[in-house]
């Protein structure tokens, strides 16, 4: 940093004369922002969460664990920009050109049109970036690459970091998008993707449960985009196709047997109806288990906390199972609701009013039901579906059962407002 030294820097007659040599600045209001070009991948899901489609020049990182279907959405979207004429760049470190290709062979035409390099050698991988020049290139995945400067295996912090840093110089000069993949457990222990975050522009998580057809696709960090975005797929024999009317699926799945609810979620800034089941059972442990699945843990533990407490349904000593079906993860507060009403629906054996029932609303610790935001695009959702009467909090709008507190909401979801069996207490 250079600081205004001497009589050149102070201010004279009352404006400021720059140091000879002095970078000249300009306010924000001058600096020129062309809009930037962005080359869209052709599957939809896929440029809503990166803001718009692929940022020239910008380094994107597709973390997710192995099996998801990281390979098979690079390969498509490659597919996809070949078909357009774009020039694209396969680099397989982990699969041979063979393989490769028979993955390409399900997914289209235009996938078996990609240019293959598989290489672990990062120089020869550097090489064949500035020798072809793409304008688009996906390196599956970081952690297979080497730089043979270094001593540490590949997928070791220092390698990865390295890698990475290398290709993005490349990139940065040359304008090319690049996309990085790479191998995430699902604690995100595993050195490698993680400690690039800071350096990429884009980091992408693809997650959802190996067994289930369900994707989803999140952006965690975008320079040029919003973070809040989500995308649905479904893995199918041929690759991935993308969901369009989730809501609809998920309502028409809905079990509306006890233990069950729907909640009007917002994916982003979309609505999205999810069910959230749950099952309360005799436990065999002296701990009893509090298990999840698409939800934060801690949530579990604190709704369980609030509706023993301000709900009059206690768990006690038994398990607690709480999944959102489909392999969807929701992370908002509105979910609070959802699990109280799933848990007491679960503990008592008694489907809820209505079934499917749907709700949504966070919880308080003193028991209230709190506002949560774009209450009109939940319930225009839930509508939309057929779900009526949707316990929501005060305050939420037309079309809503407004609840001021978890206990007005349950007695508007049980056929009966009859009081807890005396055996369900805690
Ligand atoms: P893959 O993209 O190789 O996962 P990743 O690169 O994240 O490790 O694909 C994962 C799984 O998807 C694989 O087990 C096979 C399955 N799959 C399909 O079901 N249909 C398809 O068309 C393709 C290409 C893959
Ligand atoms: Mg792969």
């Amino acid at each position: 940093m250079r600081r205004a030294g001497g009589a050149g820097g102070r201010a004279v007659g009352g404006s400021l004369r720059a140091a000879p040599g002095a970078a000249p600045l300009l306010a924000l209001s001058q600096v020129s922002a062309a809009s930037v070009e962005r080359l869209q991948t052709g599957i939809g899901e896929l440029d809503r969460v990166l803001g718009g489609g692929l940022v020239p020049g910008s380094l994107v990182l597709l973390g997710g664990s192995p099996g998801i279907g990281k390979s098979t959405l690079t390969n498509m979207a490659l597919g996809n920009l070949a078909g357009t004429g774009c020039k694209t760049l396969y680099v397989s470190g982990e699969e041979s050109a063979e393989q490769v290709r028979l993955r390409a062979e399900r997914l289209s035409p235009n996938a078996l049109e990609v240019p293959v390099l598989a290489e672990t050698d990062l120089d020869a991988v550097l090489d064949a970036i500035a020798t072809h020049a793409p304008a688009v290139c996906v390196v599956d995945s970081v952690q297979t690459l080497r730089c043979s400067e270094l001593s540490g295996a590949p997928g070791s912090v220092g390698q990865v970091r390295e890698v990475a840093a290398q290709i993005m110089e490349l990139a940065k000069q040359r304008q090319i998008a690049v996309v990085l993949v790479g191998h995430v457990t699902k604690d995100g222990a595993l050195a490698g993707p993680r400690v690039l975050e800071h350096l990429v522009d884009c980091v992408l998580q693809f997650e959802g449960e190996r067994e289930r057809p369900y994707r989803e696709l999140r952006a965690l960090k975008n320079r040029f985009g919003s973070t809040n975005e989500a995308g649905l797929f479904e893995m199918r024999q041929g690759g991935l196709v993308e969901v369009l009317d989730a809501s609809a699926r998920f309502v028409a799945e809905a079990t509306r047997a006890p233990g069950s609810v729907v909640l009007a979620a917002m994916e982003g800034s979309r609505p999205l109806l999810v069910e959230v089941q749950a099952l309360v059972a005799d436990s065999e442990l002296e701990q009893p288990r509090r298990v999840v699945s698409g939800l934060d843990r801690n949530r579990l533990a604190l709704v369980l906390a609030i509706l023993g407490r301000h709900g009059g349904v206690g768990v006690g000593g038994r398990d607690v199972f709480v999944n959102v079906v489909g392999g969807v993860r929701v992370d908002e507060p509105g979910v609070d609701l959802a699990i109280a009403l799933a848990v007491a629906s679960a503990a008592r054996g008694v489907a809820l009013r209505g079934s499917p029932c749907g709700c949504f609303g966070e919880l308080g610790l003193t028991g209230e039901l709190r506002w949560v935001g774009h209450p009109e695009r939940r319930l225009a959702e839930a509508a939309r579906h057929g779900l009526e009467g949707i316990v929501a909090p005060a305050g939420s709008g037309e079309g809503a059962h407004e609840a001021a507190t978890l206990r007005e909401a349950l007695s508007a979801v049980f056929p009966t407002s009859r009081t807890r069996p005396a055996s369900l207490a805690a």
